[in-house]
């Protein structure tokens, strides 16, 4: 990689359900990072859970509160920042994610997102949609968005968290 890990965050993007949290925690450890997670900054500020903000104020206003929240990080250094799913549609964002942070996109194929993510309430987007179809569409609205913004592409099927780790970090 072109920037060393001290000058440079890691920022994980991805479909829900590709793992950002889980190779987060492990990544902070690791590396001795901070983490930040963006859906907890948001959830933070509005004193509200995610399926709320989506419930009383819509995908929109999220989508307001998420592109703020990624602005707001653009002194964070030595940390992983793990996004939400949805969050480079925007492209204000990536571009905000870029000045500071390498962009880890993981993928996993829709059979394997939909075992990850079947049992969450927290979800909105996939409210009544929780299915293999759904997920194959979505992902292909954000195909672009996604291969797009990433700096490093990991695929997360079938393999274990050190796995998945030890690839990115080769690639970084
Ligand atoms: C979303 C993904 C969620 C969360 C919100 C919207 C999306 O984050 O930001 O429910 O549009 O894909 P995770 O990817 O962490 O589940």
């Amino acid at each position: 990689g072109s920037k060393c890990l001290f000058d440079t965050n890691i920022a994980l993007i991805g479909f829900m359900g590709t793992g950002k949290s889980t190779i987060s925690g492990y990544l902070k450890d690791m590396l001795a990072l901070k983490e930040v997670d963006v859906d907890a900054m948001i959830v933070k500020n509005e004193n509200m859970a995610i399926k709320d903000i989506f419930a009383k104020h819509g995908e929109e206003y999220f989508r307001t509160c998420e592109s703020e929240a990624i602005l707001s990080l653009k002194d964070c250094k030595q940390s992983v920042i793990s996004c939400g799913g949805g969050a480079v549609i925007r492209e204000e964002n990536v571009t905000n994610l870029k000045k500071t942070s390498q962009i880890v996109l993981l993928t996993a194929s829709p059979e394997t997102i939909l075992s990850r993510v079947k049992e969450s309430e927290e979800r909105p987007i996939l409210n009544g949609n929780m299915n293999v179809d759904f997920i194959k569409e979505l992902m292909a609205k954000r195909a672009d968005y996604y291969y797009k913004a990433a700096d490093v592409i990991i695929e997360t099927d079938h393999k274990d968290v050190s796995q998945i780790c030890e690839e990115l970090l080769a690639a970084l």
